[in-house]
């Protein structure tokens, strides 16, 4: 039986896949009203295909609970953020479900850790804490690390096909793991040491937030001296060998904006570059903040009430706002003592921030200048409906005639 802790934007979809192909499982979660919604049908966050996949997990037999079961395996994906000061990972939501574990785990058990950590995490904090607790890691408990590559909005085929990292101190675990995974996973599974797991599930989000990076200082680059970003993009990915991406209003979500910061926090000497580039994300909503400005100014708008960002969410057609670039800027905003910018997003229908709207007729009513944040597919269906609106268009997806880039 296998006890997933932690029904997050993780665990949830992991545990329904797995009861879904045949594995007996027990999710369980320490949040009662997590549990009670999933206990009463209902999944906790939207997802394409998770109600169907809901739906078959059921057919499976998997239960919920805040209770920690005895089990032959525990997969722990409770969240991993950096502490904003050191930059160092946050372990303590990881040992407090593995101490929990160890209260009911048999000999023998497994635990996987599921959450990304920094490399050299589970040696530091896991081993020592699990061996204080009594028990004999490679007798009494296997510990394996097992990190997770999904993307939000595209989970269920990702967690289908993608290849896997799984690293585990023996290799018969490993594959013992690896053969737990593949009831679902048709992507190749690697079996490595943990170690060697950890860095790569770090360094795969580490590339990608060092190359949004580079476009987000292209952008900047070409705003300065008057050039065109996208078109200077498109011709030199004309090249063999060049493939830049897209420049944005920032990075959020719980991976490409949090897990670079672990090498920064732990080798600060030696992560310059990783430095640097979390840092040039990080500034993104400033600077869309003063293009707003000067776009106003430009335009001779005094009204920052009559001004717009569509989209909350970190990334297009997701309901996850987590370090999104809108609520950075709305932070930014504010230190600057000022506020009044109107806010709207599709998939936030509870009120999270001041002068918040739930109907995107009204949200352009109120509004004489629209700021595209996040991408979703809504605003991509009804772009003529900012014709008669100035647009800072923060992905270059709108064709309308004068409208504003990054
Ligand atoms: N969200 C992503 O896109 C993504 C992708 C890949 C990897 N990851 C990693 O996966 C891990 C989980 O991320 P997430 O987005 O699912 O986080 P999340 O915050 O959505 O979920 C974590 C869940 O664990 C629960 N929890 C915390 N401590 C617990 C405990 N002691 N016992 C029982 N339940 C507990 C919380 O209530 C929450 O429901 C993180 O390490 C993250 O970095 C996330």
């Amino acid at each position: 039986m296998v006890n997933v802790i932690g029904l997050g934007y993780i665990g949830l979809p992991t545990a329904l896949m797995m009861a879904s192909h045949g594995v007996e499982v027990v999710g369980t979660n320490h949040s009662q009203g997590k549990v009670d919604m999933l206990k009463a049908g209902k999944t906790t966050f939207e997802e394409d295909g998770l109600d169907e996949l809901f739906q078959a997990a059921l057919d499976g037999g998997i239960q919920f609970t805040t209770e920690y079961q005895v089990a032959d395996v525990y997969i722990v994906s409770v969240q991993t953020p950096y502490d904003k000061f050191t930059k160092k990972v946050e372990m303590q939501y990881v040992t407090a479900a593995i101490g929990d574990v160890l209260k009911v785990a048999p000999k023998g058990a497994i635990i996987v850790v599921e959450s990304t950590v920094s490399p050299g995490s589970i040696d530091k904090y896991v081993r020592p804490y699990v061996t204080e607790k009594g028990f004999k890691i490679g007798e009494d408990i296997h510990l394996v690390h097992a990190p997770e590559r999904i993307i939000p909005g595209n989970m269920i085929y990702e967690l289908l096909h993608n290849d896997r990292t799984i690293g585990a101190d023996d290799p018969d675990i490993g594959e013992k793991i690896k053969v737990l995974y593949a009831t679902f996973c048709g992507g190749n599974i690697v079996v490595t040491d943990i170690k060697t797991a950890e860095m790569t599930k770090v360094v795969e989000n580490t590339f990608r937030a060092v190359n949004i990076a580079f476009a987000n200082e292209l952008a900047k680059i070409c705003r300065h001296d008057g050039m065109d970003v996208y078109e200077i993009i498109k011709i030199c990915n004309m090249h063999p060998r060049v493939n830049i991406l897209q420049p944005g209003p920032g990075v959020g979500g719980h991976c490409i904006s949090v897990d670079p910061w672990f090498l920064v926090g732990d080798y600060p000497s030696l992560a310059k570059v990783i430095d640097e580039s979390m840092k040039t994300n990080d500034s993104m909503p400033d600077f869309v903040l003063n293009r707003i400005y000067e776009i106003m100014k430009e335009k001779g708008m005094t009204d920052i009430t009559r001004v717009g960002l569509y989209g909350l969410t970190y990334k297009e057609n997701v309901d996850d706002m987590r370090e999104s670039p809108t609520l950075q800027l709305l932070e930014s905003q504010e230190r600057h003592l000022a506020t009044g910018l109107k806010v709207y997003d599709p998939y936030i229908t509870n009120d999270v921030v001041p002068n918040q709207y739930h109907d995107l007729s009204e949200f352009l009513n109120a509004v004489d200048f629209v700021i595209i944040m996040v991408k979703h597919n809504e605003i991509k269906g009804n772009m003529e409906r900012l014709a008669d609106k100035v647009v800072l268009d923060c992905h270059n997806i709108c064709s309308l005639p004068g409208v504003y880039h990054i």
